[in-house]
């Protein structure tokens, strides 16, 4: 029987027009924009600030733009994932409110949390779903509000994320083109250092909760920074030599967006110069889930079939990896 690969056939992507500049957030908290571009490396973000309007918006947008890209028939899908670390509720899921607004009648919804992480896990899960042989074509969207989670009057951490969301189409293909390989790890000691104090079943919502600003995001940043630069580099390095990959023959390097030393970091290490790096960071500073499709969405028109793609990521858990793709189609011919 024909090996079955997983093969990205579109992407689709949407951020929010408002634009959070280091001027503005200068003014909400003692800070400058020579630190955070110096600490950091954003000089901009996108927040989806009108009221009413969750995670599920910018997926749905995401989403809509890549059905009309790849021209694809809401009947055909089979599946939709969506990754995210702020869903519009507890439940239902993200992933079901998409599935309502895009017209999807044959698909299965769900929502998949792996914080930063996220869109590595997604592209493993719709890989295996297919190679399964019963599902063809599956929606996946790494989406993030997280401004809805971050402490304007933190300047440890406000200046870093902001909101987005980006969808690729997964279908099954005989070529030897897709998901070629992912090493996907969790570390669950890295609770401590990146988490929320409040809102789940440990500790519930209440007046106390409020009050003590236990619903923002919470991080270490140093403890983070340090766990995220040793285990990017090193899984990267693993997976590349595990496919037979260097710096000849890498096309680009697609890391998680969350500090432009970080990315320096996994790119030396690989020995890969920085125009074969995917880098947005500037513009739309760590949108969690989102920062590796929206680099895809960013650099598609860039892309050609048969480069060499390593996309790495660590996150809150701590989750990290590395996933293996072989590009499918000419970017610039969409
Ligand atoms: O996406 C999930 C994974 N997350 C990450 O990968 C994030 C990893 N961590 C980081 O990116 C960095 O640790 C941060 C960007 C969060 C912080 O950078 P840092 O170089 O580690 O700074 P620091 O926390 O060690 O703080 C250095 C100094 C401190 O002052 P003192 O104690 O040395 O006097 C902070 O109070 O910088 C100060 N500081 C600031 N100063 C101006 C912290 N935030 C700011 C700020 N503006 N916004």
């Amino acid at each position: 029987m024909e090996k079955i690969n997983a093969v990205i056939t579109g992407v689709g992507g949407y951020v929010p027009d408002y634009v959070l500049t280091n001027e503005e957030i200068s003014r909400m908290v003692d800070t400058n924009d020579e630190w955070i571009m110096t600490r950091i490396g954003v000089k901009e973000r996108r927040i989806l600030n009108e009221e009413g309007l969750g995670t599920s918006y910018m997926a749905r947008k995401a989403a809509k733009q890549l059905m009309q890209k790849t021209g694809s028939n809401p009947d055909d899908i089979d599946a939709v994932i969506v990754a995210t670390t702020t869903p519009d509720y507890h439940f239902p899921s993200t992933a079901s409110i998409l599935c309502d607004k895009l017209g999807l009648k044959n698909a299965f919804a769900f929502d998949l949390q792996a914080a930063c992480c996220g869109f590595l896990y997604l592209m493993e899960t719709a890989a295996s779903l297919i190679a399964s042989g019963r599902h063809k074509k599956i929606i996946i969207v790494g989406a993030d509000k997280m401004s809805s989670m971050v402490n304007y009057q933190d300047r440890a951490t406000c200046p870093i994320f902001g909101d987005g969301a980006a969808a690729c189409m997964v279908e099954a293909t005989t070529e030897d083109y897709g998901i070629m390989d992912s090493i996907l790890r969790t570390d669950g000691k890295g609770l401590p250092f990146l988490h929320m104090k409040a809102g789940g079943s440990v500790c519930p919502p209440s007046y106390f909760t409020v009050d003590h600003k236990m619903h923002y995001l919470y991080q270490e940043g140093r403890t983070v920074f340090k766990y995220a630069v040793s285990n990017m580099s090193d899984i990267t390095a693993t997976i590349a030599a595990n496919n037979g990959l260097n710096k000849d023959n890498i096309d680009w390097v697609i890391p998680h967006q969350a500090n432009l030393r970080i990315i320096d970091a996994v790119a030396s290490r690989l020995e890969v110069p920085l125009d074969k790096v995917m880098i947005n960071i500037q513009r739309y500073g760590n949108t969690s889930g989102a920062t590796l499709p929206l680099c895809l969405w960013d650099y598609e028109k860039q892309l050609k079939k048969g480069d060499n793609l390593i996309f790495t990521a660590f996150g809150a858990g701590f989750t990290y990896g590395a996933v293996y793709v072989k590009w499918g189609y000419d970017g610039s011919k969409r």
